[in-house]
């Protein structure tokens, strides 16, 4: 009896081991004084040069974590060059941005208070703003003991928030824990996403967010802007992407980098035809969308 437990137990593991993608964690550990200035931050138009719009505005954590437009708004009315990624789960994200130009959270969150089509701030700003600000003045106390607040610590506040916005308990999830199984059509979704090959980019803990990918391997595409070449300008780099999660994917049409599939079933169409060189028939793209469907998972508890 011994025996077949630890054969059991010993098929499940390699099983689960053997798997490409991972359950999220449930929570991550986060100080909680600091992710309350964070979310406070978050939400407020003092970190946007003409007061009009916060992370919140082209973040929606409530609505996937991004703004379901093409391109967002920012100060001053502009427009951003690319589509807003969802901020859920960015924290498992190996490096930040389309073109993952930022190599942690707080690289991330300094350089989106700089650009010029988001928040348009220079550090002073922030500094004095937040300073001039008597419930931050009182909030960074508390959590921070200081007498002046420094860049740092908003920076820092930010990113302790940014902790909190995981979305664990998918039924995916739930399923590579072994606690439900899937529908027919959910397993069948999953079994083509990894025999097409979908999965040699889209794997690891946030099916994608931890490679760069060229978009257009088969078939070029026409639009890369904002890609890695971008900023590196080397040939090679050309049209690579860091591959985006597919968590919660179901919430954030538009996609890709320019939002230029109106809903997923354009999304995967394209990723079909030009990253893996076949046509996905219809078929076969509904049942990948009742694979997404598992994806969508809950917002951790609030904190107040
Ligand atoms: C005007 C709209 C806008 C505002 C305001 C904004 N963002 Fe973004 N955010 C974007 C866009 C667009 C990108 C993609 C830019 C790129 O890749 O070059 C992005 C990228 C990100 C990413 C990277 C996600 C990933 O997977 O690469 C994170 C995290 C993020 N923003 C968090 C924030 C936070 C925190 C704030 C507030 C301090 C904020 N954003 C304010 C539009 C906005
Ligand atoms: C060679 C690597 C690779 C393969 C294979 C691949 N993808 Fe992608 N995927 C990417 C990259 C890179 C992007 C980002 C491209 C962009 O935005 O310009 C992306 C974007 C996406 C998006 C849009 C995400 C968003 O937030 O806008 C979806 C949906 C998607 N892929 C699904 C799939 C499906 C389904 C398959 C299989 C049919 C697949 N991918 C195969 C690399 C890959």
């Amino acid at each position: 009896m011994k025996y077949i437990i630890f054969i059991l137990f010993a098929t499940i593991s390699i099983l689960y081991a053997a798997e490409p993608i991972d359950p999220i964690p449930q929570q991550l550990i986060y100080n909680l004084k600091k992710a309350k200035i964070g979310k406070n931050l978050f939400f407020d138009t003092i970190l946007a040069k003409d007061r009009t719009i916060s992370c919140s505005s082209c973040h929606d954590i409530n609505h996937g974590g991004d703004d379901g437009k093409k391109v967002s708004d920012g100060v001053f009315s502009r427009k951003t060059d690319l589509n807003s990624p969802t901020v859920l789960n960015s924290i498992f994200n190996f490096k930040q941005f389309w073109n993952g130009r930022a190599n942690t959270i707080q690289e991330q969150i300094d350089m989106t208070l700089h650009t010029k089509d988001e928040l348009d701030m220079t550090k002073e700003m922030v500094i004095s703003r937040i300073n001039e600000n008597i419930k931050y003045k009182k909030l960074f106390k508390e959590a921070y003991n200081n007498q002046k607040i420094s860049y740092d610590m908003v920076i820092d506040s930010i990113f302790e928030y940014q902790k909190t916005l995981i979305t664990p308990d998918s039924k995916f999830d739930r399923y590579l824990r072994g606690e439900i199984s899937l529908s027919k059509d959910e397993e069948e979704g999953y079994t083509l996403f990894k025999k097409f090959g979908c999965i040699a980019c889209h794997n690891g803990k946030n099916i994608g967010g931890n490679s760069f990918q060229q978009l257009g391997v088969m078939v070029k595409s026409v639009n890369c802007d904002g890609d890695v070449y971008s900023t590196t300008k080397k040939d090679i780099d050309k049209c690579l992407y860091k591959v985006p999660t597919l968590r919660n994917i179901l919430l954030t049409k538009p996609y890709f980098h320019d939002g230029s599939a109106k809903n997923i079933h354009d999304a995967i169409k394209t990723m079909g035809y030009n990253n893996l060189g076949i046509e996905i028939e219809n078929k076969n793209i509904e049942k990948i969308i009742k694979f997404f469907e598992t994806l969508n998972g809950e917002l951790s508890k609030d904190i107040k």
